[in-house]
């Protein structure tokens, strides 16, 4: 029998599920950048929906999600605000700098949550004349790809205050803003009920292969579909997966709860074997692991836990992230402390 491989370096490597396929090979299509694709058409409508949106546009990923989102709210030479750990500041290589010349002010928050003196701190007040214009504020939901972490509705609430008096929109990256809502006990609605624009990716922990939709009122939809064009976005029969999409939403959010609960039961016994684990900061799917006590570098770790049949992901010198999702079972669990305490013994 082959060894069963327990990826845990992302949500991202859960493949369809069987409905997932069987939608998929029956989609009804057309060409999308016609506005002619039905199941399209339905992901848009029924993920605005979700949202409390008036409208929805699926993308092929999240990063393409974000960047629309800036490039149709902002203009050349406006700043936005992005927190300190997101995403956008860190892993979609300035996007927005490079492609319509906006800067990135950023806030550093060990949270995903600003005050308005911490705002006005980075617009450095002393100087106006010299700051750029600001035209939007980014915040993520659940923050941190690296910590999975929840922000409260009356947190982007607040947030979305502040951009609302500096005169600026506010928008949300949702990529795992199911993961929040299920964390929270509430509709993902709730979480985007005062940011402009929105954006959740199908393809992490929802188990979509591709894709991912960004929601907001008719008129900014209607300017990020031509920022998608203009992007080489356009794809014509995209119902094949929006399929996929759509079982996603009506299936696979409420099973987000188990992985919590596992992230949380892995943590816990990680830390029984003597791994540093901040308990508190399991919030969702991910855990930060530190591996100080073990003496052991992220590299050396991460090759040693490959060796036994566990993938996890290095995210600084002594520092790994562990991902739970649809295919890590209960019975897995004990086969990754036991790879891990392995490891220390070496
Ligand atoms: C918070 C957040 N935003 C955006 C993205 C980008 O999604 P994609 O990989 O589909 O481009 C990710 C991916 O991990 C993410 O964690």
């Amino acid at each position: 029998m082959t060894q069963k491989i327990i990826d845990l370096r992302s949500d991202t490597v859960t493949k369809p599920t069987a409905r997932m396929r069987a939608a998929m090979a029956e989609a009804e299509v057309g060409d999308d950048v016609f506005g002619e694709d039905p199941t399209v058409r339905a992901l848009e409508e029924e993920s605005a929906g979700l949202l409390g949106k008036e409208e929805g546009m699926f993308v092929a990923s999240g990063t393409m999600a974000n960047q629309i989102a800036v490039l149709s709210l902002c203009s050349r030479g406006q700043a936005a605000i992005v927190l300190e750990h997101s995403h956008l500041q860190r892993m979609e290589r300035a996007g927005a700098a490079a492609l319509m010349g906006v800067p990135f002010l950023p806030i550093a928050t060990g949270s995903g949550v600003f005050n308005g003196a911490q705002l006005e701190a980075s617009l450095s007040p002393v100087h106006p004349i010299q700051m750029p214009k600001l035209g939007l504020l980014c915040l993520e939901n659940t923050y941190d790809l690296n910590r999975g972490l929840v922000v409260s509705p009356a947190e982007i609430d607040a947030m979305s205050v502040l951009g609302r008096q500096h005169h600026v929109p506010t928008f949300l990256d949702g990529a795992r803003i199911f993961n929040a809502a299920v964390a929270l006990g509430v509709p993902a609605a709730t979480l985007t009920r005062s940011v402009d624009a929105a954006q959740f990716c199908l393809a992490k922990g929802l188990s979509s292969p591709v894709g991912s939709v960004l929601v907001g009122s008719r008129d900014f939809i209607a300017e990020a579909r031509w920022m998608k064009q203009q992007l080489g976005g356009g794809w014509r029969q995209a119902g094949v997966i929006a399929a996929a999409g759509l079982v996603a939403l009506k299936e696979m959010i409420p099973r987000l709860a188990e992985d919590h609960a596992r992230a949380r039961q892995l943590g816990l016994m990680l830390a029984d074997v003597g791994l540093k684990v901040d308990e508190s900061q399991i919030q969702t799917n991910i855990i930060r692991v530190e591996l100080g006590p073990f003496g052991l570098d992220a590299e050396t770790f991460v090759r040693r836990m490959a060796a036994l049949g566990v993938l996890v992901k290095p995210i600084g010198p002594e520092t790994v992230r562990m991902v739970l999702h649809r295919e890590i079972e209960q019975g897995d669990l004990a086969a990754v402390v036991d790879a891990a305490a392995a490891c220390s013994s070496d």
